[in-house]
């Protein structure tokens, strides 16, 4: 069949560049994942989940517009818009379905949408899903982005997307900066706060809190799989945006609800986080220990970021050989490959989590160090 054999070549172009991607369940020391503060496996986050589902059963039976809508999904939004400051929130059953929701709905084709080089796939594909025309500026480079703005005007609308903690560089914007070029040139800033949601800000509520004095975003974008340990993303807001994407929104409206558990996981979740920053605090100083640790050893990582520490290698199957060797020695490291990341910047993406210790970040550096070594031998 024709299409069969496209497939197989597709298939094979991939595996000779080394961009084959195997599922693989986890195995050995978490240095991989995004449930940086634990709570997927938090005793109450669990039970509360586990509570609901005995009590409202597993599926939601129905988009929220229908017979999906639930009580818990309202309070939640409720919880969080208030957490995160704004007027309303609306939650989508995964980020990608938010950024999607959220990027088509409010784009129209006389608008001009200005994205970060390294922002995720999600909101890429949103931008392309919305219609306006898109302006690429260089990662973090406000000053660019300043000059874009001053040449390119449009008679609808013009937008600002960026990652707060970019997810494959564990860098972070100048929230602030962005916010006020924003409401200097009349441009809307949109802000996924993916990695940030749970980790920065006094009261966890991530970058928008810890660094934006003046007006802030108008929406930001919470994926819940990450710090929470859960899953599903709020958009948060203005009530008339927010009104607007569960009007519009199409991942929004033509989706089943997710769970009706999900809400009280969420709502534990949410407990652990306002009631204890330790947790955070710990992540950060875990992040600040493995990136010295990292210098110490030559590799180049800035002392100062997130808990996700990128450590480039730059070939494919380099990358690869080197996640092989530390997890053949118990580490659950992945390899990260276009087109998750530019061509030529395979890397590895270290993340740390609270569930971890000094002495095995310290064990973890000298393997690393070593499996570099003899790849880069080889
Ligand atoms: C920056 C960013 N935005 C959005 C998403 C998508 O979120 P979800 O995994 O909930 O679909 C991710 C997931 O990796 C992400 O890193």
């Amino acid at each position: 069949m024709y299409l069969q054999d496209r497939v197989s070549r597709r298939i094979g172009e991939l595996a000779s560049a080394g961009l084959l991607r195997k599922l693989q369940p986890p195995r050995g020391i978490d240095l991989c994942s995004n449930d940086y503060l634990c709570l997927s496996q938090h005793p109450e986050v669990k039970r509360r989940m586990a509570e609901a589902v005995m009590n409202e059963g597993c599926g939601s039976t129905g988009s929220r517009l229908l017979r999906g809508e639930r009580s818990g999904f309202v309070e939640i939004e409720k919880r969080f818009a208030h957490f995160k400051g704004t007027e309303a929130a609306l939650y989508f059953s995964s980020g990608y379905a938010a950024n999607l929701a959220v990027l088509a709905t409010f784009f129209e084709p006389e608008d001009i949408v200005f994205s970060d080089e390294l922002n995720h796939a999600s909101l890429i594909d949103g931008i392309r899903l919305g219609r306006a025309r898109r302006i690429v500026f260089p990662h973090l480079d406000i000053a660019a982005l300043e000059r874009y703005l001053e040449r390119e005007s449009c008679p609808g609308q013009r937008f600002i997307v960026t990652e707060s903690v970019f997810s494959m560089d564990g860098d972070i914007a100048p929230l602030n900066e962005c916010a006020s070029l924003a409401e200097r040139t009349g441009a809307v800033l949109m802000i996924d706060e993916a990695h940030a949601a749970g980790i920065f800000g006094e009261r966890g509520s991530g970058c928008i809190e810890a660094q934006v004095t003046g007006p802030a975003a108008m929406l930001s974008i919470n994926p819940m799989g990450k710090a929470f340990g859960c899953a599903g993303a709020f958009v948060c807001g203005p009530a008339w945006a927010i009104e607007y994407l569960a009007q519009r929104g199409r991942p929004f409206v033509f989706s089943t609800a997710p769970p009706p558990s999900i809400a009280a996981a969420l709502d534990a979740a949410l407990d652990v986080v306002e009631q204890s920053s330790e947790r955070r605090e710990r992540v950060l100083s875990f992040a600040r220990f493995l990136r010295t640790l990292l210098a110490e050893r030559g590799f180049d990582v800035v002392l100062e970021g997130s808990q996700i520490i990128p450590v480039l290698i730059g070939g494919n199957s380099e990358a690869i050989g080197v996640a092989a060797s530390l997890q053949n020695a118990g580490f659950d490291v992945r390899a990260i490959r276009p087109p998750t990341v530019p061509e030529g910047t395979a890397r590895l993406r270290v993340s740390v989590n609270v569930g971890l210790t000094e002495s095995i970040l310290r064990r973890f550096a000298d393997v690393l160090y070593t499996a570099v070594r003899n790849v880069a031998a080889a």
